[in-house]
């Protein structure tokens, strides 16, 4: 069984990531990337300050703007409004969740497709749907694929089956996989028999927010297994998978944590710097 070190890989990205960075800011350009948080969710609190310190890792400026929790629908499309059109500010990122009297969709909508570095702008899941390149792919599920990537493990023709239909991270991540030619199935709450899916396929992702969710028996010998859950039980940060048990049967699999987690960050860097090249075309 080998781990899939998310960890290590992203540290390799991020000094790469340093070098564009160092010659960006000699042709005069410093990425920047604003961050917005509305109200006290403490995990989202974490999120954004882990963000905000990966960027001065890399030599990225980052905005952080944390809003009280009865911030308006309103005031927030102002701000957004306002950071579409400064030409420093290369990403726009606002933290999810919201709260409920703001209309997410609505926000995600307002930010300015080209600076939408999250990739959840309608334009972006567009250009990702239809398989045309340029526009921002969403962090976490690019961040799984080139975790895949690094460690050569084939997905075309594979049996791929994604647990979780989020938006967030399970349809993108269903896409992806079809673009790179797997036969993909979306596994989600209504699934009548999960374990009918997960016992035959090649590559299983666990998108669920359920501890303990994909166990042995579930799997069949030599499975990848990419875990992207990130859940707090007994104070303890664990995944979806039972590992313990599960990782007898993988040939590869995430540790949670220290497997996807630090490739989305890595991801939400590499968009920033994507973005700040667009600005000059460089
Ligand atoms: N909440 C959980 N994951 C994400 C993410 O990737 N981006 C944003 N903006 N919010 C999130």
């Amino acid at each position: 069984m080998v781990l899939l070190d998310g960890k290590q890989l992203s540290n390799q990205i991020k000094d790469k990531l340093k070098n564009e960075v160092i010659e960006l800011k000699n042709k005069g350009i410093e990425p920047c990337l604003a961050v917005i948080l509305v109200g006290e969710d403490n995990a989202s609190i974490t999120y954004v300050n882990s963000k905000a310190r990966a960027c001065e890792q890399c030599g990225i400026k980052s905005l952080v703007y944390k809003l009280d929790v009865n911030t308006t629908q309103n005031e927030l499309f102002a701000l957004i409004n306002t950071l579409n059109h400064d030409d420093s500010v290369d990403g726009i990122l606002v933290q999810l969740p919201l709260p409920k009297h703001i209309n997410k969709d609505m926000i995600l909508e307002s930010i300015s497709f080209n600076k939408d570095v999250d990739g959840f702008h309608p334009f972006n899941v567009g250009n990702l749907n239809l398989n045309l390149r340029g526009g921002f792919l969403p962090c976490t599920p690019l961040g799984v694929m080139k975790l895949l990537k690094h460690y050569s493990i084939k997905l075309e023709g594979a049996d791929v089956v994604v647990i979780g239909a989020s938006n967030i991270v399970g349809r993108p991540m269903a896409t992806l996989l079809l673009n790179a030619n797997a036969s993909v199935s979306i596994c989600h709450i209504y699934t009548k028999d999960l374990k009918a899916y997960t016992k035959n396929a090649d590559v299983i992702i666990v998108a669920a927010g359920c501890p303990d969710l994909l166990k042995e028996d579930m799997v069949k010998d030599g499975v990848v297994v990419v875990d992207v859950g990130i859940n707090r039980v007994n104070g303890k940060i664990v995944g979806d998978v039972d590992f313990d048990n599960v990782s007898k049967k993988t040939s590869f699999i995430t540790p949670v944590p220290g497997g996807v987690g630090p490739m989305t960050i890595a991801m939400l860097l590499e968009n920033t710097i994507k973005s700040a090249k667009n600005r000059v075309q460089v």
